[in-house]
């Protein structure tokens, strides 16, 4: 094996499919194969991805919203190497560490003054496990409220309050006593809180799967209820958090809310080491972490080490410099209404959604054109989950635009862009976008072809 990184990974280029195969997830390259995902890319920056052929993709997937800050941020690789360099002492555990303290500092700069205690996690599912906890010891309670197609993870707590069937089934039984809820329904909160049973309700501002956003009032509402029911209110922003909606977190679109635990992760990370946080009051931590014997009854081997932490503190300080939590307002708020606008020639498009640079696009049977609705309805029969295919392949491989469906079962095209995504490149996004919505409606045509013979394939594998 070559001595250095570099050497092996140019020695064995191209080897990562058969590898996978044989060692990883057979399944998935299978997957990547058929929709002709399965590119070889050798290098990231910003917002883009480069091929072995040269071809340059812009990525509006960013590692499922990890690469908030572009992919090799300088910034953040100096301040990775220079920690490097200097041989920190790192996860002494019986010690306080100073960056973890720093990384603390720096986050609850942008939380509402309450909101001042850090735990440190290595991902959003652990934030999501680490919230579930912290509310149940701190009210002495065991009920979970979530929300109709929620996604906070795939650990079997997270899954417990996962919103869709199709990731439970098969890896139950789960935690007990969490009951689902309509998404945006007060009066189905008002109910479910009534006997005064919950621990916690949590929800993402802006779904993951759906991209639906809170109504106006709603969460200032829904924490009036939880409130007055003793229930603490979690806002899960691990993907919507740390200026991805135009906002530090999604919740403060809504000035006068604030909820009791915040779950965060994804672009904290800079895109180099894992790192999550929950954010929450003094007086639920300290309801956790209640005695000296207990102090640390909740804890994680990797939590608080140095190279999370210095990314931490690098993604912080990138965002505040290069003020993206402003440019993902104004750049959003640009490509939402010019994709609105575009998507109007389109019958097959439902709803452009979506706050800041998070937001999709949503597909449903047509109401008009009987070939359309025909042609719909036999793509629907062979399979449901194909007509975002029709979208997803030709941004990629005619437009190299790297992006994926919201979810299974899903009708939604998600685009989670980096925040420092410039209007040039929303630009690329939105000129593909009208390409490809204009041949959704020649039939019979390559993009139709293209799915139906997606759709047998799979009814027959
Ligand atoms: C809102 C939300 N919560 C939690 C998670 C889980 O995060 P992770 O995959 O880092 O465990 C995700 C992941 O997509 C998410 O979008």
């Amino acid at each position: 094996m070559p001595e250095k990184i570099t050497d092996l990974i140019e020695h064995r280029s191209g080897e990562q499919y058969e590898l996978h195969t044989d060692y990883i997830n057979p399944v998935f390259v299978k997957m990547l194969k058929t929709i002709g995902f399965d590119k070889n890319y050798i290098r990231g920056e910003g917002c883009y991805l480069w091929d072995t052929q040269g071809n340059k993709y812009l990525d509006l997937l960013t590692g499922w919203g990890v690469f908030m800050l572009g992919r090799n941020h300088p910034k953040i690789r100096a301040i990775l190497k220079d920690l490097l360099d200097a041989e920190s002492p790192n996860l002494v555990r019986m010690e306080c560490s100073l960056l973890s303290g720093l990384a603390a500092e720096a986050l609850v700069r942008h939380t509402p003054e309450g909101l001042s205690r850090v735990f440190f996690t290595n991902s959003g599912a652990e934030s999501v496990e680490t919230a579930i906890k912290f509310a149940r010891a701190n009210t002495g309670r065991s009920r979970i409220i979530y929300c109709d197609h929620a996604f906070h993870g795939l650990t079997t707590g997270a899954l417990a309050i996962n919103g869709a069937n199709f990731f439970r089934e098969r890896f139950g039984p789960l935690l007990p006593d969490t009951q689902a809820i309509p998404f945006n329904d007060i009066a189905a909160l008002e109910q479910a809180l009534a006997k005064k049973d919950v621990a916690a309700f949590i929800l993402e501002p802006i779904q993951g799967k759906t991209c639906e956003l809170v109504g106006d009032g709603y969460l200032a509402e829904a924490q009036r209820l939880c409130n007055r029911a003793g229930t603490l209110l979690v806002i899960d922003e691990v993907q919507s958090g740390l200026g991805r909606t135009g906002k530090w977190f999604c919740f403060q679109h809504w000035p006068e809310v604030e909820p009791d635990i915040i779950c965060t992760a994804k672009g904290l990370s800079g895109g180099f080491v894992p790192v999550g946080a929950v954010i929450t009051r003094p007086r639920i931590m300290d309801s956790v972490f209640n005695s000296l014997e207990r102090c640390v009854v909740h804890s994680n081997t990797f939590g608080q080490n140095d190279l999370a932490m210095a990314a931490a503190l690098g993604s912080i300080r990138v965002i505040e410099e290069e003020k993206l939590v402003e440019n993902a307002a104004e750049l959003g708020q640009y490509t939402i209404a010019r994709l609105t606008e575009i998507s109007k020639t389109c019958p097959f498009v439902t709803e452009v959604r979506g706050k800041g640079l998070m937001f999709g696009i949503d597909f449903a049977r047509p109401k008009e054109s009987l070939k359309l609705k025909l042609a719909w309805d036999t793509l629907h029969k062979l399979n449901f989950g194909v007509f975002g295919q029709m979208i997803i392949i030709p941004l990629l491989n005619k437009h190299h635009i790297l992006t994926q469906v919201a979810g299974y079962h899903t009708e939604v095209i998600k685009f989670l862009p980096p925040l420092v995504a410039t209007r040039a490149d929303m630009d690329w996004f939105l000129t593909a976008m009208e390409d490809v919505l204009a041949d959704t409606q020649r039939v019979p045509g390559t993009a139709w072809n293209t799915v139906f013979s997606l759709a047998k394939n799979a009814v027959t594998a």
